[in-house]
């Protein structure tokens, strides 16, 4: 059997065809090289460079530059120096770091500070008056003894106050419910249920 391929009268072997076919690739493939223009690359983004933040916390308008991956509880406790937000587990299972944006509750720990870019941040140090008159809901924390350790009390607090204003303390078990991401490791569990029985109403009055 012959290595041949036909093409009409002269025979082209196997072998020639793909060396001829190797080579004229190759070349074309270097020529391609060396004729090209480097590829422009992007502009290297340092992840660490600062990016600027403007937040309104507590009513009082802060400018900050983070890291873009610091977490909003990182940026209150470590460049505003707001540390009643506390850390616990630092990946939304407490409760322990939870604060107001835009008036509703969330897990600081699991907010990245650069989305709080024009927004209003409410922490523990926020809820008392400026004449330094408690929130009622702090007050009841402390009539009905609704902390032991106090590690989780500013969470609690500040998923209480929202507890209330979105109207889910309609009964003991309601409250249980919307409480339920709050941990308590001292187990203060019925005296913050009773502290938000009382506040609820004082909060109205308020
Ligand atoms: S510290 Fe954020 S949920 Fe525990
Ligand atoms: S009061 Fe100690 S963890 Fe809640």
């Amino acid at each position: 059997m012959t290595d041949t391929l036909s093409s009409g009268k002269r025979g082209v072997s196997r072998r020639n065809f793909l060396t001829t076919t190797v080579a004229t690739t190759m070349t074309a493939t270097l020529l391609d090289k060396t004729s090209a223009q480097p590829a422009p690359t992007a502009p290297r983004v340092e992840p660490r460079q600062p990016v600027p933040l403007t937040v309104t916390i507590n009513g009082q308008q802060h400018r900050l530059a983070l890291d873009a991956r610091t977490s909003l509880l990182d940026a209150l406790r470590e460049h505003v120096g707001l540390t009643g937000t506390k850390k616990g587990c630092d990946h939304g299972q407490c409760g322990a770091c939870t604060v107001l944006l835009d008036g509703r509750r969330v897990l600081s720990c699991l907010t990245f500070a650069l989305m709080t870019e024009g927004r209003d941040v409410t922490t523990i140090e926020g809820l008392a008056s400026s004449d330094g008159k408690l929130h009622p809901m702090q007050q009841a924390f402390i009539d009905h003894d609704a902390f032991q350790c106090g590690y989780c009390t500013p969470g609690q607090i500040m998923s209480a106050v929202a507890c209330v204003q979105e109207g889910h303390t309609g009964s003991d078990g309601e409250i249980r419910e919307y409480m339920s991401g709050n941990i308590c490791r001292c187990a203060c569990y019925p005296n913050i249920v009773d502290a938000i029985n009382d506040a609820k109403t004082k909060m109205g009055e308020s």
